[in-house]
């Protein structure tokens, strides 16, 4: 701004120079972090985990060495739960509830925790037609399976449905699911439902 122009005194009144103002940190911003500190101290103090770094890495070799194929947890073994979740769980639902009339629960159904043969078969050939699942008739198609998983994994899947959902029937072995794919190796179609399922319970 140039000085040497003639100012009007009111002008010079109403427009004084700026000048830097003190500006105080807002009083609930102090608060927040005085607020923070404080915890994060309490914290440091009253927090004794257990996760010393200067006791190491406490895993012992046991648990470094590869479990044996099929135990629960090895590296590689067939995960029902999984195959559950990937093959399934769209129809018969992640509670194992299904649908009402449309798709059977799994949950109490005496198909899944009966004869283990008779849950293999009908995994592996699938279903259609009118089956009663705990007194209630559906007529959808139970797609079927034996093209798409193998002993193991229909094994696996098994032992999940008939160990979930409340259910507590015994597992099923890989050599189980074999018989029964063995027995049924002919077979194109799937069930007719409880017409022919009915009498292998
Ligand atoms: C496309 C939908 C669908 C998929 C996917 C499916 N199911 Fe089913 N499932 C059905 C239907 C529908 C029935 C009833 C068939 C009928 O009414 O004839 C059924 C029936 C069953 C039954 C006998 C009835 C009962 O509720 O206990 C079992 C056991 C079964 N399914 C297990 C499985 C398993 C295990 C898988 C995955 C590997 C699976 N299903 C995948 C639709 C499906």
């Amino acid at each position: 701004m140039k000085t040497d122009l003639p100012r009007h005194d009111a002008q010079q009144r109403e427009n004084p120079d700026p000048h830097e103002q003190g500006r105080p940190v807002p009083k609930l911003v102090l608060l927040t972090v005085t607020a923070a500190f404080a915890w994060a101290i309490y914290y440091i103090l009253t927090t004794q985990g257990d996760d010393d770094p200067a006791l190491g890495d406490r895993r012992t070799l046991s648990t470094l060495m590869a479990k044996p194929a099929g135990a629960p947890g090895a590296a590689g073994a067939v995960d029902g739960a999984q195959i559950y979740g990937a093959q399934c769980v769209a129809c018969h639902q992640a509670s194992g509830a299904g649908l009402p009339g449309v798709f059977p629960p799994l949950a109490g159904s005496e198909w899944v925790t009966g004869k283990e043969a008779l849950a293999a078969a009908i995994v592996l050939h699938g279903v259609t037609g009118k089956l009663t699942v705990k007194g209630a008739a559906y007529n959808g198609q139970m797609p079927a399976f034996k093209d798409k998983l193998n002993d193991a994994e229909l094994a696996a899947v098994l032992t999940h449905i008939r160990s979930q959902f409340g259910n507590s029937a015994a597992s099923v072995g890989a050599d189980a699911v074999k018989a029964v794919r063995e027995e049924g190796k002919e077979r194109k179609d799937p069930w007719n439902g409880d017409e022919e399922l009915e009498k292998r319970k």
